[in-house]
């Protein structure tokens, strides 16, 4: 396994808002993070990439353990997150925002390349190169907000509710991009509520309900579990 979290218990001060919760992604696959509004999807991932300290448990990155890095650590290690609303930087412009994803010294070495690769897969960013963040659409930011991540050179791209508030004309062209990058070797975890789409992505999936890992396994299995009909429909 490229990524393995074993018994993470996350907590906000003294309020505990993540149980127990064990994650596996090979390389190169694409996995689904599911689960309601609060029930810690974005604090798990956010734990992962170092923005929010371990209370319990262990993260593994490539056979090593991330648990204790610093988060600047765990982006050269090839572990890339794309946080939740498409935090781009709104008054630079889109190759001023890509080139800003590739900061730790492999991916800066490699930047121009890397620029060219993200122009070719997403032809969009590519015609408004000069153009500031704040004046692209939702779906367009969130492309840059990817590309961004793409040009630190993960192996494993986390992404944070790609597909919130996108058109469905948008989301059909997020998809393509997300089987690109799958095809490239790079491993994707997202994190979505629409249990439906996400599971037509991923090969496999993990829902949470209140901080604790409900169900997990093959996308195809979750489907039709009643315990992922009880989560999200409620019956
Ligand atoms: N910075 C924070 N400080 C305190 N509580 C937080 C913070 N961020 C999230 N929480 C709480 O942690 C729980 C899980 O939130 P979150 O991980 O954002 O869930 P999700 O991404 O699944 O919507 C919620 O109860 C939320 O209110
Ligand atoms: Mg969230």
């Amino acid at each position: 396994m490229l990524l393995e979290v074993r018994g993470l218990d996350v907590a906000y001060g003294d309020f505990q808002v993540v149980w127990d919760v064990s994650i596996a992604v090979a390389a190169g696959e694409a996995v689904a993070l599911l689960g309601p509004n609060g029930s810690g999807k974005s604090t798990v991932v956010n734990t992962i990439s170092g923005l929010v300290p371990v209370q319990a448990g262990e993260i593994r990155f490539d056979d090593q353990n991330l648990t204790e890095r610093p988060t600047h650590h765990r982006a050269g290690l090839g572990l890339a997150h794309v946080l939740e609303r498409r935090r781009v930087f709104p008054h630079l412009t889109v190759r001023q925002n890509l080139m800003l994803g590739a900061w730790h010294p492999a991916a800066k070495a490699a930047r121009a390349r890397s620029l060219e690769r993200m122009f070719a897969l997403f032809p969009r960013l590519a015609e408004r190169q000069g153009q500031v963040a704040r004046t692209l659409s939702g779906g367009e930011q969130q492309m840059l907000a990817l590309g961004r991540g793409l040009m630190g050179l993960p192996r494993l791209l986390m992404v944070d509710e790609p597909f919130l508030g996108l058109a469905p004309q948008v989301i059909g062209q997020m998809r393509a991009v997300f089987e690109a990058i799958r095809r490239e070797g790079i491993a994707i975890l997202f994190i979505e509520q629409n249990v439906r789409l996400a599971l037509s992505i991923a090969s496999r999936g993990y829902i949470l309900e209140s901080g604790r890992m409900a169900i997990a396994g093959p996308a195809k299995d979750l489907i039709d579990s009643p315990v992922t009909r009880r989560i999200f429909l409620g019956g």
